[in-house]
């Protein structure tokens, strides 16, 4: 048995903005586009890398359904239908994962939406092209998070 203990404290960094831990958890989802790319390893090690944890995972492949509630904010938008279709076409790898700001913080790591946007050393930036197929969701805000845990893991 070992005695290593966890403690997320360890592992986390101060909040530039209060100075303490501001401990969450995001939503993040690798879209069809990165199962099929092979690059769920390379997704995963960053978040990992960056000192995240990894809370719950599941290879699922979304419902119609599922893909509406997700993307329920876009409604209405010219790339509603698109990015719907897209993300029901195949399986995605969605996860939960914890740690300090992480909200903020992971969408940092996946970078911009538009390709044109996206910095070198992001997960966009170093391996999208596409709008739409940019490989990677992950929620905007710690409500969007709890809401989207719900969508996709019924918490
Ligand atoms: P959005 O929430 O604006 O981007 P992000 O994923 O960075 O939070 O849009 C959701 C998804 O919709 C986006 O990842 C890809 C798709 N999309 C398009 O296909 N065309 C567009 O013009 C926009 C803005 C988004
Ligand atoms: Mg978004």
């Amino acid at each position: 048995m070992s005695d290593f203990t966890y403690n997320k404290g360890d592992f986390g960094t101060k909040s530039s903005r209060t100075g303490e831990f501001n401990v969450e958890r995001t939503f993040l989802m690798v879209k069809p586009d990165g199962v099929q790319r092979r690059l769920v390893g390379e997704i995963i090690r960053r978040f990992e890398a960056k000192g995240f944890t990894l809370a719950a995972l599941e290879m699922v492949k979304p419902t119609r359904e599922q893909a509406e509630a997700h993307y329920g904010v876009h409604r209405g938008k010219p790339f509603f239908e698109g990015v719907v279709s897209f993300i029901s076409s195949g399986p995605v790898v969605a996860m939960v994962w914890e740690g300090d700001d992480v909200v903020a913080l992971s969408r940092k790591l996946m970078g911009a939406t538009k390709p044109a946007d996206s910095t070198p050393g992001t997960i966009r930036g170093d391996f999208a092209n596409s709008i739409e197929q940019n490989l990677i969701h992950g929620s905007d805000s710690p409500e969007n998070a709890e809401l989207e845990i719900s969508i996709w893991f019924g918490q």
